[in-house]
């Protein structure tokens, strides 16, 4: 196998890693407290060593390891997380909104 192509798979699997630790902790979040999320929470750190593994050999490939689904699921995060503001904003008639406090044309508003 060449090994541009051993480092796109191995890539494809640090995705899959990034996913894997979001929806564990994301389950174990969603439940809330107890002995269950614990046990949930102590899984991703098992992924977070396989995505370990898995960047130290693509380095050692002379690779770069991917960050893509990671930042993907950062911008989409904060595109929800903009959404769910502005949606409490509008329902709180929000002060600096009406003021024009809130410059609209910037991301950081
Ligand atoms: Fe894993």
């Amino acid at each position: 196998m060449e090994r541009e192509e051993t480092v796109r798979l191995l890539n494809k699997d640090i995705e899959d890693e990034h996913g894997a630790i979001f929806q564990y902790l994301n389950n174990a979040y969603a439940i809330g407290e107890g002995e269950i999320p614990c046990e949930i929470e102590a899984i991703p750190r098992g992924e977070m060593r396989h995505l370990d593994w898995l960047a130290e050999l693509i380095g050692e490939l002379d690779g770069v390891p991917s960050v893509e689904r990671l930042f993907r699921r950062m911008r989409d995060d904060e595109q929800y997380h903009a959404e769910v503001f502005e949606d409490l904003l509008a329902a709180e008639g929000s002060p600096a909104r009406a003021s024009g406090d809130v410059d609209e044309s910037s991301p950081a508003g």
